[in-house]
């Protein structure tokens, strides 16, 4: 038996059996913090150190690793961090100019974070130009730029705020497997510059599926988006830890009943 079938699957909360009436039970915001909730949860599983072996990269090895890191996701900052939130400003009607005017604090924060890992990129031996990355298969795969065709803020909150970002703010832990092998100046970049701001960003995402997750269908849409952003999200995280030498020994975790989000 190998190690990954020895251990357990992690049950995520089942939604997909609840009626219209128990859905509609919570309120807005109750439900929007049962979806941000739900990505916690599927976060502490993918992120768990002990669901992982590592083998050590000889340091030159490392060190380009780190580099590559470091250019993704300063390309992934502003791919996912501009024109997505962007997108959301602009379908959001005027009577939402609170909300319009924290995705403007969002894209600010977002192009910070871009230009801080960026630079590490820059200081580590690499390049802080973003349009010279080219993407790798699993980026390409989940293109941030299709996120951009939705008309909806609500489906957009669902996949970036509620899902995306509370992964990557968990990923960006002390918890984290990746924090075994980020260089230590990344780390502290994380914990001093970047961490601070996601949590605001994941603040807007529960203000609008608060105000806009408004029937049963809609509300059964943003678990259906969630559902399918951890489906495309579990490989691609694979891929980038498989890069620093560490492996995967547990399962996926498993998200309503079912490892197939239809
Ligand atoms: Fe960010
Ligand atoms: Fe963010």
């Amino acid at each position: 038996m190998t190690e990954e079938t020895t251990q357990k699957a992690t049950l995520l909360p089942d939604y997909s059996g609840l009626s219209d009436d128990q859905l509609m039970e919570m309120s807005g915001r109750e439900f929007a913090d049962a979806v941000v909730e739900r990505a916690k949860l599927w976060a502490w599983d993918v992120i768990d150190p002990e669901k992982y072996t590592i083998t050590e990269l000889d340091p030159d090895e490392m060190q380009q690793v780190r580099i590559k890191w470091a250019e993704r996701h300063a390309w992934m900052e502003w791919w996912f961090g501009v024109p997505v939130p962007a997108k959301q400003l602009v379908l959001l009607p005027n009577e939402d100019f609170g909300i319009k005017l924290l995705l403007s604090q969002q894209i600010i924060d977002e192009v910070k974070h871009q230009r801080l890992l960026s630079r590490r990129a820059a200081a580590l031996g690499g390049s802080a130009k973003i349009e010279r990355y080219v993407p790798e298969p699993e980026i390409v795969a989940n293109a941030p730029e299709k996120m951009v065709d939705s008309e909806s803020p609500l489906e957009i909150a669902a996949a970036l705020q509620c899902t995306g970002e509370v992964i990557v703010n968990e990923n960006t832990t002390s918890r984290s497997v990746l924090f075994r092998v980020l260089d230590e100046e990344t780390q502290q970049l994380f914990v001093d510059e970047i961490a601070p701001d996601e949590i605001r960003h994941i603040g807007v995402g529960v203000k609008i599926v608060t105000k806009y997750a408004s029937t049963p269908e809609l509300r059964r849409l943003v678990l259906k988006i969630q559902g399918r952003k951890f489906l495309t999200t579990y490989p691609r995280y694979l891929v980038d830890y498989r890069r620093f030498g560490i492996e995967r020994t547990a399962p996926e975790p498993v998200v309503d009943g079912n490892t197939e989000a239809s």
